[in-house]
C-alpha cells in the first residue's frame, strides 16, 4: 500500500481544505477522502442516539460500527443520504469535541487508511499529513484569517438556504480552533515537512493551482511520474 501516493491537505475549519482537496483529486483523477465527514458521522449518530460527546465508551462503539458508504456525492448512513445533515454546525461542533478522545481517533484509523487506493489519494482533515498518512508525498497546511474563514462559512450556509450569523460564526470558529489546536492527541498543527499556504487573499482556484504545481514537482522528485522533459 505504501506505493500509492497520498497528498495530505490539513488546516483549520473553513480554510478551504475540502474544496481544494476535492478539486485537486478531480484534476489528478485520484480518490478523495474528506476525513472530517467521518468524525461528523460519529457526531450525527451520537446526537441521534442521545450519546454525550464525552462518553468515550459509547462513542467508540458508534465509531467502530458506522455503516456508511461514500457513493459519489452521497454519504449513505444506514441507507439514508446524510450529506446535508453532516454540514450542520451543531454536527461539526460535536465532531470537534469527540475528536479529542484518543480511543475514538484510533477506532477511525483503519477506516481512513482504507481510502488509499491507486492511482492515488487526496485526503483532507487535521492530521492527514501528521498521523494517518505520515508518508504522504506532499503535505499542505492551509490557513486563512478567522474573519475570512467565517465569511466563507457564512456564504456557504446562506447559499444552502440555511440561517447564519456572522458574529456567532467567528466565535464558533475561534472556539473550534482552540479545541482542535490544544488537544493532546493529533492536535491541529502543521508537520515539520508541510508546505504552508495562507489563502486569506487567494481564490479557491489559486489555491488549487498552487497545490497542483507542488504535487507535480514532488511526484517527479519521488519518481511516481516521469518528467516529460528528462
Ligand atoms: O469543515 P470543517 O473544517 O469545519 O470540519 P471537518 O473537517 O468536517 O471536521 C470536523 C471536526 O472533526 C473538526 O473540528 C476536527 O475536530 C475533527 N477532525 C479531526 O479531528 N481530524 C480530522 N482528520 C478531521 C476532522
Ligand atoms: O474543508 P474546509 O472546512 O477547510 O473548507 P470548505 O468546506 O472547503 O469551505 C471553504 C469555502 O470557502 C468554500 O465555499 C470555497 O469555495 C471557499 N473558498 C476556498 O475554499 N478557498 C479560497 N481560497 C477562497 C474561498
Amino acid at each position: 500500500n505504501r506505493i500509492v501516493p497520498v497528498i495530505a491537505i490539513d488546516g483549520p475549519t473553513a480554510s478551504g481544505k475540502g474544496t481544494v482537496a476535492s478539486r485537486v483529486a478531480d484534476s489528478l483523477g485520484w480518490h478523495f477522502l474528506d476525513s472530517g465527514s467521518i468524525y461528523r458521522l460519529v457526531s450525527l449518530q451520537a446526537l441521534r442516539s442521545g450519546v454525550a460527546f464525552d462518553d468515550a465508551e459509547r462513542l467508540v462503539k458508534i465509531a467502530s460500527r458506522l455503516d456508511v458508504t461514500f457513493d459519489g456525492e452521497e454519504v449513505v448512513l444506514d441507507g439514508e443520504d446524510v450529506k446535508d445533515k453532516l454540514r450542520q454546525e451543531e454536527v461539526g461542533n460535536g465532531a470537534s469535541k469527540l475528536a479529542a478522545i484518543p480511543a475514538v481517533r484510533s477506532a477511525l484509523l483503519d477506516r481512513q487508511k482504507g481510502f488509499r487506493k491507486g492511482p492515488g489519494l487526496v485526503a483532507d482533515g487535521r492530521d492527514m499529513g501528521s498521523v494517518v498518512f505520515s508518508d504522504s508525498v506532499l503535505k499542505i497546511f492551509l490557513t486563512a484569517s478567522v474573519e475570512a474563514r467565517a465569511e466563507r462559512r457564512y456564504k456557504q450556509l446562506i447559499d444552502k438556504g440555511l440561517s447564519a450569523n456572522l458574529e456567532r460564526l467567528v466565535l464558533d470558529l475561534r472556539e473550534r480552533d482552540e479545541r482542535d489546536t490544544n488537544r493532546a492527541v493529533a492536535p491541529l498543527k502543521p508537520s515539520a515537512d508541510a508546505v504552508l499556504l495562507d489563502t486569506t487573499a487567494l481564490t479557491a482556484d489559486q489555491a488549487v493551482i498552487f497545490v497542483l504545481e507542488h504535487a507535480r514537482e514532488r511526484l517527479i522528485e519521488s519518481r511516481f511520474v516521469s518528467n516529460a522533459s528528462d
